[in-house]
C-alpha cells in the first residue's frame, strides 16, 4: 500500500529549500510543509509581512508565499520538532567547496549535510523518508544511510526506520518557479519502492508521469553533477568560440544560431558572456574533478578542469580588453558597471563573473560606479571583502543608472537585466567623458542605436575594427 505523506520538513531555507517547498505547499494543500533553518535572520525574512523582504528574489515566488504561508507552509528555526513530526524530510543544505583540509579547493564540504543528518537521526520518529535535495558527491547516500542506521541502532527499542532517496534539484535561479512548476524531469533515485512511490505521488499532482524518472541512487546523484558539468561545458565552449569570432569577423550570435538549429546540438545555453557564475557550476565541476582524481581517472579530471580554466580565461580577457581599450590604464578613471548578480532576475551574487572582473579593474586603480537592480551595496561589499579587497572608497553604489553613468569613461555591462536593454544611448553619450566606451559582455545592447553615437562600442564575440585577418 502506498505511504501517504502528510507532513514534510525541509532542512535549509535557501535558494532551493524556500522555492521548492513553496511550490510543493502550493500544489498540495493537504500536506503540511515546514521549512527549517539554523539561520534566524533568514527565517525572520521568510516570515516578514512585507513580501519585498523575502530573502530570495524569484519572479512569482512572493505570490506563492502570500497564498501558502501560514496555511500549510511555515518557516521556523524549530528544527527538532519539525523533524519529529515529519514523514518525509528533505535535506536542502549548502554543499560548498571545502576551504581547508583534505580535498580543499575541490571536494564538497559535507559538514552541513552531516550535521543535518545527525539531527534527523536524533529527532525523527516512526517511518521516515529522507530525501537528498542538495547536490552531493556520488555515494553520499551511503554516508547518510550509515549515520541514520548507526544512531538508530544505538538506541534500544527505537522503532524509527529510514529510507533514503536522492531527488536532485534542477531549478535555475531567476526561473525557479517556472522550472519547479513545469520541470523537464523529476529525478528520483533509490531502492525502496514504497519510498519512491511516496515521493513520486507528491510530484504527480502537477508533473506528468512520463517526466518522473526513476534510477538507482548512484545514477541519480551522478546525473546532477553531470548535468551541471555539461551545461557549464557548453558555456565554456561558446565563450572560447567568441574569442575567435572577435579575431575573424564571424559573429557569435550567428554562429550560435547556426549550430543551435542542429537538433543534436540544440539552441539553449549557447549565449556567450562574461563567463558562468552562480553557486553551483564551479563547485560541482570541482567536485567531479575531485571524484575522478580519487578514482585515479586523471585525464578525465583534466578534461573537466579545462571547462573551469576557460571560464577564468574569459573573465580575465574581458578585464584585460577593457584596460587595453582605455589606453592601457584605467587608473583614476570612472567606469560604470551595469549588473552585479551572476545572471538577470536573481539577487544572487555567488561566483558572479562581475566580482572577478570588477576586482581586476579595481586592482588597476579604476573607480567603479556599480549598479544592479536587485543586489544591494552591502552584498557587493561583502563579496569584495571576502576576497580581501577592502578599499571601499574606490567604488560606489547608486540605484539610479543615469547617476552612475555621469562622467564615466566607460560602461561595462555584466548582467543581462532588462533595464539595460532599452537605454537611450544618444542621451547617455552626452553624460560621458570622451572618448567614451561601452563594453557589452551580454549582447543585449541595441547595436544600431549605439552606432548613431560616437561612443566606441564592443560586444563579446563580435569584431571591433573591421579588418579581418587572413592566414595567407
Ligand atoms: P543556501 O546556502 O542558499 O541554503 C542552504 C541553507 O541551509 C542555509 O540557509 C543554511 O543556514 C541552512 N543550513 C545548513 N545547515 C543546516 C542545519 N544543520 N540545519 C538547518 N539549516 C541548515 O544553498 P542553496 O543555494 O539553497 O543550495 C542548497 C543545495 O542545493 C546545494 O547543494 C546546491 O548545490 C543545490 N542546488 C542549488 C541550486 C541553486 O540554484 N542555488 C539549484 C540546484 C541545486
Ligand atoms: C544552474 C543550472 O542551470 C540548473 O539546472 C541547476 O539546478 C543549478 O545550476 C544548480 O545546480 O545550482 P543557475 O546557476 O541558477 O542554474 O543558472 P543558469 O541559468 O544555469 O546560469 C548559470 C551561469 O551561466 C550564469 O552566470 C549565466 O549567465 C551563464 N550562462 C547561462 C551563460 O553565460 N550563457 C548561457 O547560454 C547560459
Amino acid at each position: 500500500m502506498d505511504v501517504l505523506i502528510k507532513n514534510i520538513c525541509c532542512i535549509g531555507a535557501g535558494y532551493v529549500g524556500g522555492p521548492t517547498m513553496a511550490v510543493i505547499a502550493d500544489k498540495c494543500s493537504d500536506i503540511e510543509v515546514n521549512v527549517v533553518d539554523i539561520n534566524e535572520e533568514r527565517i525572520k525574512l521568510w516570515n516578514s509581512p512585507n513580501l519585498n523582504d523575502l530573502p530570495i528574489y524569484e519572479p512569482g515566488l512572493s505570490q506563492i508565499i502570500e497564498r501558502c504561508r501560514g496555511r500549510n507552509l511555515n518557516f521556523s528555526t524549530d528544527v527538532q520538532n519539525k523533524i519529529a513530526s515529519a514523514d518525509m524530510i528533505f535535506i536542502s543544505v549548502n554543499t560548498p567547496t571545502k576551504k581547508k583540509g583534505l580535498g580543499a579547493g575541490q571536494a564538497s564540504d559535507l559538514k552541513w549535510v552531516e550535521s543535518s543528518t545527525r539531527q534527523v537521526a536524533k529527532h525523527a520518529k516512526g517511518n521516515t523518508i529522507v530525501v537528498e535535495k542538495s547536490t552531493l558527491p556520488v555515494k553520499t547516500a551511503k554516508v547518510i544511510q550509515n549515520i541514520l542506521e548507526s544512531v538508530q541502532n544505538s538506541v534500544e527499542g527505537n522503532e524509527t526506520t529510514f529510507q533514503v532517496l536522492s531527488n536532485p534539484e534542477f531549478l535555475s535561479e531567476g526561473n525557479a518557479i517556472n522550472d519547479l512548476e513545469f520541470p523537464d524531469r523529476v529525478l528520483i533515485g533509490g531502492e525502496s519502492e514504497n519510498a519512491i512511490n511516496a515521493l513520486s505521488n507528491i510530484y504527480k499532482r502537477w508533473v506528468p508521469d512520463e517526466k518522473i524518472i526513476h534510477t538507482n541512487i548512484w545514477s541519480s546523484e551522478l546525473s546532477k553533477l553531470t548535468s551541471n558539468a555539461f551545461l557549464a561545458q557548453r558555456i565554456s565552449s561558446i565563450n572560447s568560440i567568441s574569442s575567435l569570432c572577435e579575431k575573424t569577423g564571424a559573429e557569435i550570435n550567428e554562429v550560435a544560431k547556426a549550430i543551435g538549429t542542429d537538433s543534436r546540438i540544440g539552441g539553449k545555453f549557447l549565449s556567450a558572456g562574461p563567463g558562468f557564475g552562480g553557486s553551483c557550476f564551479k563547485k560541482d565541476i570541482l567536485n567531479l574533478v575531485y571524484i575522478y582524481e580519487y578514482y585515479g581517472l586523471h585525464d578525465a579530471a583534466d578534461y573537466w578542469n579545462s571547462v573551469l580554466k576557460i571560464n577564468d580565461w574569459q573573465k580575465k580577457r574581458i578585464s584585460n580588453y577593457v584596460i587595453d581599450k582605455l589606453n592601457g590604464t584605467v587608473s583614476g578613471k570612472k567606469i560604470t558597471i551595469l549588473g552585479f548578480s551572476f545572471k538577470a532576475d536573481t539577487n544572487d551574487t555567488r561566483e558572479s563573473p562581475a566580482i572577478d572582473i570588477c576586482l581586476d579593474l579595481l586592482e588597476e586603480g579604476a573607480l567603479l560606479a556599480i549598479h544592479d537592480p536587485k543586489v544591494n551595496q552591502n552584498q557587493i561589499k561583502s563579496e569584495f571583502e571576502e576576497r580581501n579587497f577592502n578599499e571601499n572608497q574606490n567604488w560606489s553604489y547608486n540605484p539610479n543608472i543615469i547617476e552612475n553613468i555621469k562622467e564615466s569613461h566607460a560602461i561595462l555591462i555584466l548582467t543581462e537585466w532588462k533595464e539595460y536593454q532599452s537605454l537611450d544611448w544618444q542621451d547617455i553619450e552626452k553624460l560621458m567623458i570622451k572618448p567614451s566606451w561601452v563594453f557589452d559582455t551580454r549582447l543585449i545592447t541595441d547595436h544600431n542605436q549605439i552606432k548613431k553615437t560616437n561612443i566606441n562600442f564592443w560586444r563579446v564575440g563580435e569584431i571591433t575594427n573591421k579588418e579581418t585577418h587572413s592566414f595567407s
